[in-house]
């Protein structure tokens, strides 16, 4: 099969349990080769990965709702967004939300296209709200570029990576926490695949061989203990929780339980 942006897969096995990551919409925006990819990747690889998804944006959803009430958040951006729906429902929460979805500039122009198919189903004024930025992390990174003043952003704001830390290199991903040092970022949010796991868990080992051969993106790196303290130095870790933790937290019917079945990831929050 041609490699596809990993994106499509994600948006198919996050909305495979709606109830749990309060996201009906995202499937929608997936091809019919994503939609056949993710189930090969299901069938073969990684049998758990439309849990392990679900938990993950409905911990991530829940998380990022209260973030935005209890800090005053006034502005969302949401880095490698690729065709997820999360900012669309945050903003139907809280509708003064700015919100801003940003991704490579191939993934944003389909998303555009696809948003379409959104057009009845999701409220025209949120639809409206949510704006798109073309933001290649990889790049900023390498030009130091100052996000915030590249995005407008001059109120309190909360950055979002979602499904995209492993894709980076060790050096664009400090570049995504200087920009929360610099503010006006005032929480990131964001879920990583920590080094340890690598030798705990076999299922996370076939993932990644399989995503580097078939997906456009490279697994590129996992976070160790000890570079989270380096990264988080100026700023404050403010929860750390793993994606079993996490599952337990939002469902009685635990199903991440083996490590050798799914992957340890864990979702953290860093404020300033
Ligand atoms: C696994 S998907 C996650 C998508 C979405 N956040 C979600 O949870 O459904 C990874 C996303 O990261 C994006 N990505 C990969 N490298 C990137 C980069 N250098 N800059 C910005 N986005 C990138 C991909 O295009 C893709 O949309």
């Amino acid at each position: 099969m041609d490699n596809i942006t990993s994106a499509e897969m994600t948006a198919v096995w996050r909305s495979t349990e709606p109830l749990l990551s309060c996201d009906n919409y995202s499937v929608m925006l997936a091809s019919s080769e994503g939609k056949k990819k993710a189930l090969d990747f299901q069938n073969h690889i990684y049998p758990l990965v439309s849990r392990h998804l679900s938990v993950r944006a409905g911990y991530i959803h829940r998380l990022a709702n209260d973030i935005i009430k209890n800090r005053n958040i006034e502005t969302c951006v949401s880095l490698g967004s690729g065709f997820s729906s999360l900012l669309h429902t945050l903003v139907q929460k809280e509708p003064k939300l700015v919100a801003i979805d940003t991704d490579l500039a191939t993934v944003l122009s389909t998303r555009t296209q696809r948003l379409k198919k959104l057009n009845g189903l999701v409220d025209n004024s949120v639809l409206q709200k949510v704006k798109m930025a073309v933001v290649d992390v990889e790049e900023f990174a390498k030009q130091r570029a100052d996000l915030a003043k590249y995005l407008g952003l001059n109120n309190r704001t909360l950055i979002m990576m979602e499904g995209l830390s492993y894709y980076l290199s060790p050096s664009a991903i400090r570049w995504v926490f200087a920009q929360c040092v610099k503010g006006p970022a005032e929480v990131l949010l964001f879920d990583y695949w920590p080094t340890a796991a690598l030798s705990k868990s076999r299922v996370l080992r076939a993932v990644i061989k399989e995503l580097n051969a078939d997906c456009a993106e490279t697994v590129t790196s996992t976070i160790d203990q000890y570079a989270l303290k380096d990264l988080v130095a100026p700023l404050s870790l403010e929860s750390d929780v793993s994606l079993q933790e996490a599952e337990g937290y939002i469902s009685k019917n635990r199903q991440l339980v083996n490590l050798n079945e799914f992957v340890p990831a864990r979702i953290a929050v860093v404020c300033r």
